[in-house]
């Protein structure tokens, strides 16, 4: 535990003042550190659950970068504000709940698929392409041709499989599980468990699913969702990744949402501002138990302040491992448990020229798909990390639309690879089947403009059975736990809503014993059946 007795002195002394600032007593102080989907969901959510309670709250929204969003994050090619592709998370589903409401009630649009990018998607393992289609044939047409390259039982089962998890997860919604307080209680509530237990491989194995099937389209789907073969993910992101129908995104960039949900929540935002310390005081007067918080400001790296407001809940809105908050005796009650994560490339760019078919091991007059997606070669052996890529090297190429050169004024193709490592020159060349100078760019470069980002983008999901629960300590609330369940915008959204559920509850005192004790038998049963 952290010792630094310079803070502890000056948190009490501050403690006096912040009283006295909030001169009504009946405010409770709430801080939420990170303004991603989870932050900027809770304090959405707080605001709506406060009032409707009648307490009031005062929420503190502190964000280490200088925009809400977090791994929701929209670029703008050649720097121009009104190009914008996702460069994050990128789709959701209508079943969203959370954000699709979200996006209607904002009044923002939905976009799907760019109707200018080319429509096919290939499978790619190292070697050829094992399957492609297009996307915008007729839906009897695409069924057909999956089923002539796959058999029609792999499809089907997996499809009904994919809809039967998906309405178990969606009754975490409902009145009767929401809000809980043990995320490992409620997986085992839904009957989730097994889903999550086992890998991607063996849940489908054990429901008869064609292996072909299974190594091709489905391995296919969690590479480009979760940087994952199927060997390495559990059986709940599997179905997941294959649950992407009807995909779509908000017109202007996804992190409009959660930019509108801190704006409506009427949270103080603390932008530029990191989180580097957390405290636990007392106070004399009240015996209460509060919360200081220590900052630091991302301009002047060297210097922290202790906030003048000290706080009666604390929602850890990011993965904590990253967040390189330490804390003091007594804040968390439970430890939050590291976990592995994947590193991943994300790089977008822009260029003139379509993919060289050569690459691809085409002929030259052909044309590659618009989105590759790979999948592991017969040769390869399914292992996790950078070699888990495989002979394709890479887990996907996509044309995600066009965008206009200010220089040339020409409309040109906006590709993104997700790749395990760094893209290199060399590898672009041979992509584009020109030659990418050591700079990328330049007035010889096929790429007139390039932007690459590593993300810590979501766990390497291994099976797995119990989660970190979002309570961790008295008023002190976690939501990434919830990433090792299922790593979306809208699960991390939902923990986001399921804390400050919580945490109003707490404030009127309501003890939640239902989600504590799990559901009785005969609430399982109607479950189960
Ligand atoms: C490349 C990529 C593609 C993805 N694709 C999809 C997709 O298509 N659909 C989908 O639903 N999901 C997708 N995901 C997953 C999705 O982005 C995440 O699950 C979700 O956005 C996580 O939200 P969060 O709020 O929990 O965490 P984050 O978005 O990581 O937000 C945490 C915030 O906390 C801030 N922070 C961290 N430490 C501190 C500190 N000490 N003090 C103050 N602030 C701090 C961070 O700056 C950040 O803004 C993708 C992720 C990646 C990386
Ligand atoms: C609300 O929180 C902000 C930031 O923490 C603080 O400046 C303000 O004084 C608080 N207001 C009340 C009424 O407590
Ligand atoms: C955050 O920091 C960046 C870079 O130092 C700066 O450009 C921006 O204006 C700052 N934003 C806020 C809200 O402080």
């Amino acid at each position: 535990m952290r010792l630094n007795h310079a803070f502890g002195t000056a948190a009490v002394a501050l403690l006096g003042s912040g009283f006295a600032q909030a001169s009504d007593e009946s405010v409770r102080q709430v801080a939420i550190v990170g303004a991603g989907a989870a932050g900027s969901s809770a304090a959405y959510f707080l605001r709506q659950f406060a009032a409707e309670a009648g307490v009031h709250v005062n929420v503190t929204v502190f964000e280490k970068t200088d925009r809400i969003g977090g791994r929701t994050l929209t670029t703008n090619p050649f720097n121009d504000p009104t190009q914008r592709f996702e460069q994050g998370a990128s789709i959701f589903v209508k079943v969203n709940h959370i954000l699709y409401n979200a996006m209607t009630e904002f009044g923002l649009s939905p976009s799907y698929r760019d109707a200018d990018v080319d429509s096919v998607m290939g499978i790619w393992d190292g070697d050829r392409f094992v399957f492609t289609i297009d996307q915008n044939a007729p839906s009897w047409w695409k069924i057909l041709k999956v089923i002539r390259k796959y058999g029609i039982s792999g499809p089907r089962k997996v499809q009904h499989l994919t809809a039967t998890t998906v309405a178990k997860f969606l009754r975490l919604y409902e009145p009767q599980f929401f809000p809980f307080e043990s995320l490992t209680q409620r997986a085992e509530d839904l009957g989730l468990l097994e889903v999550t237990g086992v890998t991607g491989e063996q849940y489908l194995e054990a429901n008869d699913v064609d292996a072909r099937y299974a190594r091709g389209l489905v391995q296919a789907s969690t590479r480009v969702n979760y940087a994952s073969n199927l060997a390495q993910i559990h059986g709940l992101d599997t179905m997941v990744s294959m649950a992407a129908d009807g995909a779509l995104a908000v017109e202007g960039g996804n992190w409009q949402i959660f930019h509108e949900m801190i704006q409506r929540s009427g949270a103080v935002v603390a932008l530029n501002t990191t989180v580097i310390g957390i405290d636990k005081v007392s106070d004399s007067t009240t015996s209460q138990q509060r919360y200081a918080v220590q900052t630091r400001s991302g301009s002047a790296l060297d210097s922290s302040t202790t906030h003048p407001v000290t706080f009666d809940h604390v929602v850890l809105a990011n993965p904590f491992q990253f967040s390189g908050i330490s804390v003091g005796e007594g804040v968390l009650e439970t430890a939050i448990d590291e976990i592995p994560y994947v590193q991943l490339h994300v790089t977008i760019f822009t260029s003139p020229y379509r993919l060289s078919p050569e690459f691809f091991g085409l002929p030259t007059s052909a044309k590659v798909p618009g989105m590759v997606l790979t999948t592991l070669a017969q040769s390869d052996t399914p292992s996790s990390g950078v070699g888990g890529v495989g002979k394709a090297g890479f887990l996907s190429v996509s044309m995600l639309g066009q965008a206009t050169n200010p220089q040339t004024k020409r409309r040109e193709y906006v590709y993104k690879i997700f790749s395990p490592e760094a893209v290199t020159p060399e590898f672009l060349s041979r992509l584009l089947g020109r030659s990418v100078p050591s700079g990328f760019t330049g007035s010889d470069s096929p790429i007139s403009w390039y932007l690459p980002h590593v993300f810590n983008s979501y766990p390497r999901a291994l099976p797995r059975v119990t989660f970190q629960d979002p309570v961790v300590g008295a008023g002190v609330y976690y939501t990434s736990g919830m990433e090792s369940f299922i790593s979306t915008m809208e699960t991390n959204a939902l923990m986001g809503k399921n804390v400050a559920r919580l945490v109003v509850d707490d404030m009127q005192g309501a003890t939640v014993a239902k989600s504590k004790n799990g559901l009785a038998w005969e609430e399982k049963q109607s479950i189960l059946v």
